[in-house]
């Protein structure tokens, strides 16, 4: 399976988040198990964009701790409103940072990050469960093809969280 996928990395960034949405829909619509889904799908983006941390923080608590993820090792909790992650959960909405240095209270669980994104996860309650992290070693990585693309994986990967016991 993972030697049908092809993602063309000289394809624009649009046309890269077209197809990594047709491989999620491809390898999600039949599997049942929500921890398969979310480890494929942050495979999927991981490896089209060659992001540097690909992941997901799940809301317990206070707190979001660290769920599955593709890259380095990572801080494994932060507390609410702390970080780039805690602001997207307390202001529950998607934090773009094209410079990590420049963002008061961002937290570097690697010093080769250089830009982020955090996209808050919701449940069907319209309840934040957690958040999607990615990070980028270069500057300015994201901006809003990123954004939109993002948000439809987003939902997907809330519908997914919720429906983890962990
Ligand atoms: N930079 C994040 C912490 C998580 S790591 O990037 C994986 C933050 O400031 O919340």
């Amino acid at each position: 399976m993972a030697e049908d996928i092809y993602i063309s990395p000289e394809a624009s960034k649009g046309d890269r988040y077209q197809e990594v949405h047709r491989y999620i829909h491809a390898l999600t619509e039949d599997e049942k198990s929500p921890l398969a889904n979310i480890g494929n799908t942050l495979a999927l983006l991981h490896h089209a964009f060659k992001f540097l941390w690909t992941g997901c923080y799940i809301v317990k608590g206070t707190e979001l701790v660290l769920g599955p993820f593709q890259g380095p090792v990572a801080c494994t909790r932060i507390s609410y409103g702390r970080g780039v992650c805690g602001l997207a959960w307390e202001k529950a909405r998607p934090i773009l940072v094209p410079d990590v240095e420049a963002f008061p209270g961002h937290i570097a669980c690697s010093s080769a990050s250089r830009s982020e994104i955090v996209i808050p996860l919701w449940n069907a309650k319209s309840k934040i469960i957690g958040v999607l992290d990615i990070d980028s070693e270069f500057l300015g990585t994201f901006d809003e093809t990123d954004l939109r693309s993002l948000e439809p994986i987003a939902l997907l990967l809330g519908n997914w969280v919720s429906q983890l016991s962990c």
